[in-house]
Order: C-alpha cells, then structure tokens, then sequence
C-alpha cells in the first residue's frame, strides 16, 4: 500500500535530469567560477575533479543508496538504518528547510536581471551601486522572490513524475545546449581597451593552466577546503534531497551508472560556467576585473561584460545567460523544497497538499525576513570563520558550514561502521548490476571522508584561526 502511494520517477532518464536538475544549480553558475578565479584556476580544477571523483562520488553513491533502500526520504530514513542515527534524519531536514529561503532570495535576483535584461533595462543594470540598491530597496526583493518561489511550489506540488521529472526534462536538455552556445561564444570574443587587445582564448588559460604562484602548504589547504565545501553544495549532498530523490528510483534501475551520469552532469556544468564566464570578464574587464569580482561576479561584472559587447548582442547574451541561470536555480530549489514535503509527508503522513502549504509559509516568512536583512532588518556580524555575514549569510553558514559537514559525518559513521559498506553494495548491486570502485568506497566512507570532514567541520568553527593556524 505504501510504496504504490509513494511518488516515483518514470525512469533512469528521469531520476538523473531531476537529479542532475538538483545538482546543477547557483553554486555551479556562480560560485564555482569564483572561487576558481580566486583559487588558483587549473589548480582549483584538478583539486576539485580528484575530489569530485573520490568524496563526492561516496557522498552521492551513499545517499542515493540509502533513499533507494529505505524508501524514505531524509528525516525517515536514518532512523530506519539505526535508531540512533535519527538525530541525523532531523539534521538533513533542517539544512534544506534553511537553505530554501536564502535560495529563493537568490533566485528571485537572478529572476530581476533576466527581466531587466528583457525590457533592456541591461545598461541601467551596469551601473554603480544598481546591485545594492536594488537588494536594500524594501519591496523588490520580496516581489521577485515571491515569484521565484511560486514557479517552484507549483512544480514540487505536482508531484514527483507530474512535476518535478516534467520540469527537469524540459529545463535540462536547453540548459546544456545554452552552456555549449555561451561556452562557444565566450571563446570567440575579442575586445581593446587603452590599446590592449586581450581575447577568450587568453581567458580560457587563465582559467584551466594551473598557477602555483604564491601557492603555500597553507594555500593549498585552504584550496582544498574550499574546493570540498563548494562540492558538497555543488552535488546537493548532506542535506536530505539526494535521499528523497534516491527513494523515487525503481528497484531495477543501475543506481552506480546514475551517480556516475549525474556527477559527470554536475562537474561538467561547473567547468563550463567557468569557461563562459572567466574568458568573458578577462577579455572585457582585465586581470583586476577577474581578481576583484568575488561574490559579485554574477550580478556586479557580467552585467558590465554584457554592456561591453554592445546594446543588441548585449541584451539577447544577457536575457539567455540568466534564462540558464533560472533553470539552473529552479531546478536546484525544487529538490530543496521537495526534501522537506517528503519528509513531511513519511513522518506526519501527510497529504503533499498539506506539507506544501505548510512548508511554503514557513519558508515565505523566512525569506521576506532574509529579504529584509539587506534592509530594515540590516546588520552585519562576523561569523567564526572571520567573514562577515548579514542574515543570509548567517544562514549559509549555518547550513553549508555547520550542520552538513556534521549530516556527513553522521552518515559516514553509520554507513561506515554501524550498517557496514555492504549495505550500499548490496542495493547498489540490486538485479546484478555492478559496483565499479568498490574498494575505493569502502575506504573513503570508513577512514577519509570522514576525517576530510571532521577538518573541515573544525575549519567552519573557527578552531585554525583561534590556534593562530591561518588556513
Ligand atoms: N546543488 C545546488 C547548486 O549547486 C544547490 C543545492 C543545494 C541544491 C542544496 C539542493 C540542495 O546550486
């Protein structure tokens, strides 16, 4: 009775684009290039690929694993695998119930620009200060935001099949062709500026050729941190969504080939943000424009790089980048949204109308307060780790530094030593399929990940700089 009842997607074809859909998001088109511009280009990449294909590759094969096994999804399933573990099921429900409202706040800026760039409001967009005035205004923020989330409530309140594999079947496939057309374009560009021609080739080495300068023990270990703490959020892993989704897949399907599809899927993606963007902004802004842009690269630079190219070729790249980034973004918060309505619905048996509503005016009450913190409710604290935060900020850090490194852990140890690796194996070699890097698996979910993510848990706390270690 209860497994008809439960949700189900239609096919391997399915789980991986939702999955995929989930994984790709704001932390790919973002994040990623940012960090590795600021990380040293190709070494950032070779770190984070090695890293992908080792801890992310366990994380992802875990989760997807359980779900799969327990039928459950997060706040469920851990507690099914070991009573004591439970704790861990309430920790992978908090971190997506925290993360949508930040997400949706996100989402609703990228919605702002795909619109500006619409009703060719692009070069108004490049100006001094647009970006901040526009997240400290009162009402816009909320507005867009609001519309963000509605586009992704109706997608999670159809259901499984009905809408989520629907939406990620549709957003997916043009994503990809998207990523190839401005990957292929970004290449091509040329620009002078005070008699300095600089093209995307240039760019393009910048980004892949690895740089060592100034790359210390030190360094290198930030490096690695950094890269470990993007790919947890980059592959949607320690906060319940790959669990939820893992319990829709069907018995016969190759749960190893899936996860293979979808991190290919999620790294490939992450690259070609990389390659679209970086060539971009070197060829238009200079080495000061790649080095300076940080966290503002999406909303601060590429509107300058848009402007650059002209009013038409400006607009049409501009209005097609963030349509990408909106599917990336809706996507992704559709998967956070449906972790907490699952879970919801396995612990309350709840109808998925009911959890969705519930779920929807917790999550609207707490991104009109994030949406606010830029304004009536501004502030600015400094977090552990020594960066300053305001609410979104501090939510960010809650989830992605504290409370995922410590749902990893907990499902490193329960996997690792208290059900054993032969758990995964067994479901994953469900109707004889095969278990490729087996040995592998075994060692990084008992010893290495683990110990990865214990350093990284002290790293978030604050421990290295209080020690005086600066990593
Ligand atoms: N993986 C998504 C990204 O890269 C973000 C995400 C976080 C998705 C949490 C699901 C859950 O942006």
């Amino acid at each position: 009775m209860e497994e008809k009842k439960r949700g189900a997607f239609s096919g391997s074809i399915g789980f991986i684009l939702a999955a995929a859909g989930s994984a790709v998001g704001l932390g790919n088109m973002w994040r990623f290039p940012y960090l590795a511009a600021r990380n040293g280009g190709g070494l950032f990449l070779v770190i984070y690929i090695i890293l992908a294909l080792t801890f992310g590759f366990t994380m992802l094969t875990t989760e997807i694993a359980i779900g799969r096994k327990t039928k459950q999804s997060p706040l469920t399933a851990f507690s099914q695998l070991s009573k004591k573990f439970k704790f861990a099921g309430v920790f992978a429900c908090i971190v997506p119930f925290i993360i949508l409202p930040y997400y949706c706040a996100i989402g609703g800026w990228v919605i702002k620009y795909f619109v500006d760039f619409i009703i060719g409001n692009g070069e108004a967009a490049t100006a001094d200060g647009y970006f901040g005035g526009f997240i400290t205004s009162q009402w816009a923020p909320i507005i867009y935001m609001l519309i963000f989330f509605v586009l992704t409530a109706f997608a999670v309140f159809k259901g499984v099949e009905g809408g989520i594999e629907k939406l990620s079947k549709i957003l997916m496939p043009a994503l990809i062709v998207i990523v190839i057309c401005v990957s292929i374009f970004s290449l091509t560009l040329k620009h002078t500026d005070a008699g300095v021609t600089r093209t995307g080739l240039e760019g393009l080495k910048i980004y892949v050729l690895p740089s060592f300068e100034g790359v210390t023990v030190g360094k290198f270990f930030s490096i690695l941190m950094d890269a470990m703490g993007q790919l947890f959020f980059s592959l949607s892993v320690a906060m319940g969504v790959m669990i939820a989704y893992g319990s829709y897949v069907k018995d016969e399907d190759n749960l190893g080939k899936s996860v293979n599809q979808i991190e290919i899927f999620d790294t490939g993606v992450a690259f070609f943000a990389g390659v679209m963007i970086i060539p971009a902004i070197f060829t238009f802004l200079g080495r000061e424009g790649l080095e300076s842009s940080g966290p503002g690269l999406m909303f601060v630079a590429l509107p300058k790089v848009f402007q650059a190219m002209g009013p038409v070729v400006g607009r049409i790249v501009g209005i097609v980048f963030f349509a990408m980034v909106l599917f990336a973004a809706l996507t992704s918060s559709v998967s956070i949204m449906e972790a907490v309505v699952a879970s919801f619905n396995d612990q309350f048996h709840w109808e998925r109308k009911k959890s969705c509503i519930i779920e929807s005016i917790c999550c609207l009450v707490i991104a009109i307060v994030v949406c606010l913190g830029y304004n009536v409710f501004m502030f600015e604290i400094t977090l552990p780790n020594g960066a300053a935060a305001q609410i979104l900020d501090i939510l960010d850090y809650l989830s992605n530094n504290l409370l995922m490194p410590i749902v990893a852990i907990a499902e490193c140890i329960l996997i690792g030593w208290v059900c054993g690796p032969k758990t995964i194996e067994d479901e994953i070699c469900k109707g004889g399929n095969k278990f490729g890097r087996k040995g592998l698996y075994n060692v990084m979910v008992k010893f290495i990940a683990p110990i990865l993510l214990f350093v990284l848990l002290l790293r978030a706390v604050g421990i290295f700089n209080l020690l005086g270690i600066n990593l």
